[in-house]
């Protein structure tokens, strides 16, 4: 990844939606050593989140956008990223689509966790459709961002087995596990750490 990895870390913002289990392991990570990058904010476009907290606990700054309006969210959230000098976005569990004039903006920045093996299985229901497809192995992703849905390079992925009663609950429990322990080996590989 082009950012200079000097003696600082690089100022990172997670976007959320949900629980933000990623975005607690990601807090985690960002507080060891070698982590490259430090989260200074977390992004919500719900403000019922659950992952919110994560601010208060950790003392980290926030901001809810409804995203209602697009144009307008983006808008601003492109101003309160530059004013609170974030250089690296990272997607986990953030349920909207950026457009391509914001990921322009954040061009190569930008990273996303999806929880299956892709290119297969790209948008929403990721775990029922692999179930119904009688998948052997599904899995998780991490990989750049860019203008095409769950397109951009892949950085790292990891397996997970199918089992024969698996249901979409289990199995996207299964796949968590593994996320939380990929997202961090992701941004150490795209900083070729
Ligand atoms: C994770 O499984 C993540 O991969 C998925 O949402 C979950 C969020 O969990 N993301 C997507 O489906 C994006 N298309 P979390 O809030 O506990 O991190």
């Amino acid at each position: 990844m082009d950012l200079s990895t000097g003696c600082s870390k690089i100022r990172t913002a997670v976007f959320i939606s949900g629980t933000g289990s990623n975005l607690k392991s990601l807090i985690k990570f960002s507080k060891t050593i070698k982590s490259p990058i430090s989260i200074e904010f977390i992004v919500s476009n719900n403000s019922k989140a659950k992952g919110l907290n994560y601010s208060k606990i950790y003392k980290i700054k926030k901001k809810i956008l409804n995203f209602e309006n697009k144009n307008l969210s983006e808008k601003k959230l492109l101003s309160v990223l530059k004013a609170n000098n974030i250089e690296m976005i990272c997607l986990a569990g953030f349920m909207k689509i950026l457009s391509k004039n914001f990921i322009k903006k954040f061009k190569g920045k930008i990273l996303n966790i999806h929880p299956s093996l892709l290119p297969k299985y790209k948008g929403l229901n990721t775990h029922q459709r692999a179930i119904n497809n009688k998948e052997k192995y599904s899995g998780c992703t991490v990989h750049f961002v860019n203008a095409r849905l769950d397109s951009g390079k892949i950085i790292l992925q990891k397996k997970v087995k199918i089992s024969k009663n698996e249901t979409k609950a289990s199995l996207a429990k299964k796949i968590l596990v593994q996320e939380h322990k990929l997202y961090p080996k992701a941004i150490l590989k795209a900083f070729n750490l």
